[in-house]
């Protein structure tokens, strides 16, 4: 699997203008993960993931889903019997994308008389159902974030009725909890798990509670039992799931109330060996004990991806963040004095309602005040349904949004370089993940603060801890040469990460 920072959300603006800038056709970033496990079955499924991380592990729930009903999994699209799209609506353009997709798809059915069996699921899935289905005649399954257990008999009813099947019900009690999702398209090391659904936040230019509905928490022996088992597999690291995973809740069989501190807690106790990483954290209820989680259990990552969205209060506060600008430096700061060393990434939005250039450079200096290490950066797309659609006007020109996206895109390239060489002479304690994209003779890993680092593979082993010193770096990556391996419970002596 691709590093997180990758994955996090597919049609990243960002990543889209370093692509271009690396010549490099930005569609191929846009390339759907598709898995590579093949499973044998009755019918074969292809399964094409848009969107966040939490669709990439609700992919692995519909494999499991499928699965256990004799479905297989294939990883070619022109065998398969059954393509599902996993759809994501957070942007205009990400839904275009699937959109075309979707077009392509049922182009070749149609003209190569394709036994074929088109569906969508996924944060698409309610608000386009009608579209979909009706107007576009685009799908014949269409199912929502909610209705995955309802696959077989939905699939079962397309193929025998011929007509369209939909179940796009919202639920307030789905977690998925009992089902063991198939990591079929997963390096074997690294694995999400999901902790909590939806969200009831209700930031105004988001269109996530309406395509996942009410939030709601999985069980804590559930998610235990997930991540025992995924140690017992041979995994080294999980990163645990949810839309605003600092509101996690629930009380636990002896009645005690679990918060996410606790939790993760938890989970970093499975196994010592085990590194813990979890997105995505909303700073109104980013808690000191779940700083101090991060200080007192090596295991857990020093690193936080905590989104602030703008830097101007006033932004936020029509973004109905729910802190202001002095609220989340506080944080900031609070966070750095409990746990030296600590690493920030964000989402930043440029161009939203009414951003005025002033506001915009707010945004610049916070992000100056910060110093992140990653930032995921967006131009505002307005989506129907939310606050923002109904009460504000989208009133910033497109070349200005671009140019003031542009603008935050530059800082964070400098400060990510500036980041990268402040790293160097330091000795970090990296999981191989595998070979880096460009030599089978260098290997691929990431620090604690999830940087990616390059080096040289000599005789070590995917899947090892190794301590790596960094002599040199890239403003993406750092390079170095390892040392010796390690353990986690060893590195949490030896680490020279605190700066
Ligand atoms: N739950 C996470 C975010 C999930 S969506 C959180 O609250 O941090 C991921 C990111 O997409 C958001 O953080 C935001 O930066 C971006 N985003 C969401 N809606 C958007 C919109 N309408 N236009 C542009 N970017 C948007
Ligand atoms: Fe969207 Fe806000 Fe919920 Fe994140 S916290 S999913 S941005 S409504
Ligand atoms: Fe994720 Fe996109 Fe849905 S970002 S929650 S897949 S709208």
């Amino acid at each position: 699997m691709q590093p997180i920072s990758d994955i996090q959300i597919l049609d990243n603006d960002l990543k889209r203008e370093r692509a271009k800038e690396k010549g490099v056709d930005p569609e191929e970033l846009d390339r759907p993960k598709s898995g590579y496990q093949e499973i044998d079955g009755a019918r074969s499924v292809f399964i094409e993931t848009y969107g966040c991380q939490m669709n990439v592990s609700d992919s692995e729930i519909v494999a499991s889903v499928l699965r256990e009903n004799g479905y297989g999994l294939t990883t070619e699209e022109s065998e398969a019997d059954v393509v599902l799209i996993n759809t994501c609506a957070i942007r205009e353009n990400a839904e275009q994308k699937v959109r075309k997709r979707l077009s392509m798809l049922r182009a070749d059915k149609r003209d190569r008389g394709r036994d074929l069996t088109l569906g969508v699921l996924g944060c698409m899935a309610e608000r386009l159902r009608e579209k979909l289905l009706e107007q576009e005649k685009l799908v014949d399954l269409v199912v929502g974030p909610d209705a995955y257990r309802d696959l077989p008999r939905l699939l079962n009813e397309a193929d025998e009725s011929g007509q369209a099947a939909v179940n796009v019900q919202l639920s307030k009690e789905e977690t998925y909890a009992d089902l063991a999702p198939v990591r079929y398209d997963s390096n074997g090391l690294s694995a999400f798990v999901t902790i909590m659904r939806g969200c009831d936040n209700m930031c105004s230019f988001c269109v996530v509670p309406f395509t996942r509905g009410r939030e709601r928490s999985r069980p804590v022996s559930s998610i235990l039992r997930e991540v025992q088992q995924l140690v017992d597999e041979g995994y080294k690291e999980v990163t645990v799931l949810g839309q605003n995973v600092n509101s996690y809740h629930y009380t636990d069989d002896d009645g005690t109330d679990v918060s996410f501190a606790e939790l993760l807690d938890r989970v970093s106790r499975v196994s010592p060996e085990l590194r813990v990483r979890y997105s995505t954290s909303h700073p109104k209820d980013c808690s000191d004990d779940l700083l101090r989680v991060h200080r007192d259990r090596p295991n857990v990552c020093n690193y936080i991806h905590l989104p602030v969205q703008h830097g101007n209060t006033e932004v936020l506060d029509r973004m109905r963040r729910t802190y202001t600008r002095e609220e989340y430096l506080d944080l900031i700061d609070r966070a750095r004095s409990i746990c030296p060393g600590i690493s920030f990434s964000s989402d930043i939005i440029a161009g939203f309602c009414g951003e005025t250039e002033d506001q915009h450079r707010d945004t610049l200096t916070l992000m100056e005040e910060v110093r992140y290490d990653h930032a995921f950066t967006f131009k505002y797309s307005e989506r129907p349904q939310t606050y923002a659609h109904r009460k504000y006007e989208d009133d910033v020109p497109e070349e200005v949004k671009q140019r003031r996206l542009e603008e935050i895109i530059t800082l964070q390239r400098q400060h990510a370089a500036e980041s990268n060489k402040q790293e160097i002479g330091k000795v970090h304690t990296v999981l191989i993940e595998g070979p880096s994209k460009k030599s089978d003779e260098e290997f691929f890993g990431r620090t604690d603060t999830n940087k990616g680092v390059v080096f040289p593979r000599e005789d070590y082993e995917k899947g090892q801890y190794v301590r790596v010193r960094i002599d040199d770096c890239t403003s993406s990556t750092l390079l170095g040469t390892a040392l010796e391996t390690t353990t986690l419970a060893e590195a949490a002596e030896t680490d020279t990460i605190v700066a």
